[in-house]
């Protein structure tokens, strides 16, 4: 039986699993910041941090709460009564608090990090839920390392810790190993395992660079919940990018009708304001919020971009906050995008004078990696083209 309904919620930890990577982390007010992003932007649930880890991430849990009342807020928590209560606590404030508590089940985290049994682990997961219901509602555990987890074992866990109260079960791929079919299997499995006790939730990082497939993967075969970051940041090669997984629904509503609360507007400034607050950027060519995203250089593409921008272009740059797509002159741009670009300028140029600028612009062009506007403008007056002329 797979879940009942077709909307899938997103769970961000930017501000949890994407603040705890290098370079990513932010002060308490800068985290307000970012959450005020968020929560334009729509997400369901936002994970402010993992309180017992230090104190600046219990003020940011207890500060987000307060600030946003109306938004559902996470806390993290290993499956410890210390941890819970810190948890706990630094959710007083908020009007619709999660506890998110985890533990390993892998045999590799078992046997060399935790030193425990199977069965002990059982117990503690199914006592960390108890113990995070007696103080709210609404309990998230996570199997760590579900994917290398014995599967037969892992949905003795989930039964046992949905029988404790937990509403939400998440299987992280933690080290990120799993591959889209083999994902969707073990989620499946543990889908209809569950019937409609739970929501199934997915947590995939991007070592293979599959996070956004293996968590689509999940979502078909009945996961409703996605945790992913702006950006796609979190420990080591990241998390499911939160702006990627969102337009591959939005976009392929055909394939993928599943229903979001996100307003995709605010995808880019979101992707604008984390680069601000912490030490990098996504990379240029990163998809929906990278600086070429929608930029165009070959002539062919420019081309048939500027006679119908379909042709070349799926998702309308506008959609995502982008103000709109980027013709790049360079040595691959033809005379339609360079006299598209000229018009832009205000010049309008004759067919000899746009070979002559045209010519000057590809000698120019294959020296360097882009042409910029001012470039162009000074060979249009170096052609002493009387439309230039004219434009002092
Ligand atoms: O990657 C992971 O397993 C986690 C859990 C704590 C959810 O971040
Ligand atoms: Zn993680």
């Amino acid at each position: 039986m797979t879940q009942p309904h077709n909307r899938v919620y997103i769970f961000d930890t930017t501000l949890r699993d994407g603040e705890q990577s290098p370079g990513c982390s932010m002060t308490v007010p800068e985290k307000l910041r970012m959450a005020e992003k968020l929560v334009e932007l729509g997400v369901d649930i936002l994970e402010a941090g993992f309180p017992i880890a230090s104190e600046g991430d219990f003020e940011a849990v207890r500060e987000v709460s307060k600030e946003f009342p109306w938004v559902q807020v996470a806390a993290l928590s290993r499956a410890t009564k210390k941890d819970i209560e810190r948890a706990a606590d630094s959710l007083k404030p908020a009007k619709r608090p999660r506890i998110h508590t985890f533990i390993a089940t892998s045999d590799i985290h078992l046997k060399y990090k935790l030193k425990k049994s199977r069965q002990q682990v059982l117990e503690e997961a199914a006592a960390a839920v108890e113990l995070a219901r007696s103080y709210v509602d609404d309990v998230e555990f996570s199997a760590e390392d579900a994917t290398r987890t014995d599967i037969e074992y892992l949905e003795e866990v989930c039964k046992a810790v949905v029988a404790a109260g937990a509403r939400t079960v998440n299987l992280p791929d933690t080290v990120g190993f799993s591959v889209p079919d083999e994902h969707g299997e073990m989620i499946g499995r543990i889908v209809r395992m569950l019937g409609y006790t739970a929501i199934v939730s997915v947590h995939c990082h991007d070592d293979l660079g599959l996070a956004v497939a293996n968590s689509i993967a999940a979502v078909k075969a009945g996961a409703r919940q996605v945790e992913c970051t702006i950006n796609g940041i979190g420990e080591r090669a990241g998390n499911c990018s939160l702006e990627e997984i969102v337009m591959a629904i939005n976009t392929r509503q055909d394939r993928l009708p599943y229903k979001l609360g996100i307003v995709t507007e605010h995808l880019y400034p979101a992707s604008q304001l984390l680069t601000e607050l912490i030490s990098f950027g996504p990379q240029p060519n990163k998809a929906i919020v990278g600086r070429n995203a929608f930029a165009h250089e070959a002539g062919i593409h420019q081309d048939g971009y500027l006679k119908e921008k379909s042709t070349y272009e799926i998702i309308d740059p506008k959609t995502v906050g982008v103000p709109e797509g980027r013709l790049v002159l360079g040595k691959h741009s033809g005379r339609h995008a360079l006299n598209d670009r000229c018009e832009h300028l205000g010049y309008s140029l004759t067919k000899d004078e746009l070979d002559a600028v045209y010519d000057d612009f590809i000698a120019h062009a294959d020296r360097k990696k882009g042409v910029m506007d001012e470039e162009i403008v000074a060979m249009i007056r170096r052609h002493s083209v009387p439309s230039a002329i004219a434009a002092d």
